[in-house]
């Protein structure tokens, strides 16, 4: 498990190829202390990778300089529209359309609260990503699912029925999109993104993209963000570095309103902005401004190991259905065909030592799934599978 960077041309080296399983269970975060020793954990959305050097030096050098403060300022704003315009073409996109928030989720609340009230309904596309349901119940908003298509892509007709529904009760309605889609790792076209605007405009819902993962797109495979379609000027987009450069424990994030709704926008809350870590928005700042080199490395490393990842399974679980997507580092497994009933995770874990996700949690169309993260090494990913057969031998 070890890689060497490339002195020749300083590129960096596999960052997915550089930790070995004795320094990664030196960790304390979530990933690497929720289960025992014996547990391989491929659970929780942390990447097992060393630091962008960039990062790393924008963080140490603040500390040293005691540069511990609260935040203040746009840089990070404007790091993050220069980072999509060089790598998405969003040439519009003013900083002034963008706001730092404490993290993603908060983020989300702040929208969902610019634009619907208690007791109003938000659309989801299940299976999706657990805290959607835990943060509307906290916000005290209603969840309409609109399962995906068997393609694990958007089906129009049920997100249709579920924004008839959701206006049925007489209230305003927000979809709270996540593109790309945890767990299935969709990439949703700049097609499929239109015709959601078109969509949720004849139907007067508003649109909120959930955008954590948008870095996160394998090579050849465009994201398109959703506030650039026609028709999208009226939503909104939560962005982070958090995901792709591995720093949700430096908690950051920013919320992007598109030219019609940025009046909304400007009457978030001053206190949430004002709650971003300053360290979290120095540390992103550097992702977006100097940490594109790491991020081809990592995604060069990702799709070698979502290939890994299927032939591991094709080979040792050939019951269990895994249809890899260009988006994310998670892989949505369908497990039916083992017999283990709803929650294969409880048995991956109690009889194999491995800890993935239960995908019942993950909403309607979860039952009989797991969500296994493989950003992490093809040794450990290799390992891993190993355990999961030997656990349904
Ligand atoms: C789709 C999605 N949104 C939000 C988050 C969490 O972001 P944050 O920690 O900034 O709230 C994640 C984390 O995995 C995610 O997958």
């Amino acid at each position: 498990m070890s890689d060497v960077t490339n002195a020749s041309n300083d590129l960096p080296g596999n960052p997915l190829r550089q930790l070995h399983l004795d320094q990664l269970r030196q960790r304390t975060s979530s990933k690497w202390r929720e289960h025992p020793a014996d547990v391989l954990p491929l659970w929780v959305a942390e990447m097992d990778v060393p630091l962008a050097e960039p990062i790393t030096k924008a963080v140490t050098d603040a500390m040293a300089a005691g540069d511990t403060g609260y935040p203040h300022g746009t840089a990070y704003a404007e790091s993050f529209a220069e980072f999509a315009a060089a790598r998405w073409d969003w040439s519009d996109l003013a900083p002034a359309r963008v706001r730092p928030v404490p993290d993603v989720m908060l983020g989300v609340v702040a929208m969902l609260d610019l634009i619907t009230a208690p007791g109003d309904a938000v659309i989801v596309n299940s299976p999706v990503y657990t805290p959607f349901y835990d943060f509307c119940a906290y916000n005290g908003r209603k969840v309409i699912e609109a399962p995906l298509g068997r393609d694990h892509r958007i089906d129009f007709a049920a997100l249709a029925e579920a924004f008839e529904l959701a206006l049925g009760r007489g209230r305003r309605a927000a979809y709270l999109l996540c593109s790309p889609h945890n767990p299935t790792g969709t990439v949703h076209t700049a097609a499929e993104l239109a015709r959601v605007a078109r969509v949720a405009d004849s139907y007067g819902v508003r649109v909120v993209a959930d955008e954590a993962h948008s870095p996160l797109c394998a090579p050849g495979t465009a994201f398109t963000p959703y506030l650039t379609v026609p028709g999208g000027e009226n939503g909104f987009a939560l962005t982070s570095a958090a995901k792709a450069w591995n720093l949700p424990g430096l908690r950051a994030a920013l919320a992007v309103a598109g030219p019609a709704s940025a009046a909304e926008l400007a009457r978030m809350p001053e206190e949430l902005s004002g709650s971003t870590s300053h360290l979290g928005a120095i540390a992103q700042t550097a992702a977006y401004r100097e940490g594109g080199a790491w991020l081809d490395a990592l995604l060069a490393g990702l799709e070698e190991n979502r290939r890994h990842l299927a032939a591991a399974i094709e080979t040792r679980l050939p019951q269990v259905v895994y249809r890899p997507q260009p988006g994310t580092y998670l892989a949505w497994l369908d497990c039916r065909a083992l017999g283990l009933g709803d929650d294969p995770a409880a048995v991956f874990l109690e009889r194999g030592r491995v800890a993935l996700n239960a995908g019942h949690r993950f909403g309607t169309g979860g039952a009989g799934h797991v969500r296994l993260n493989y950003a992490t090494s093809p040794e450990i990913i290799t390992e891993a599978v190993d355990r999961m057969a030997t656990a349904v031998a």
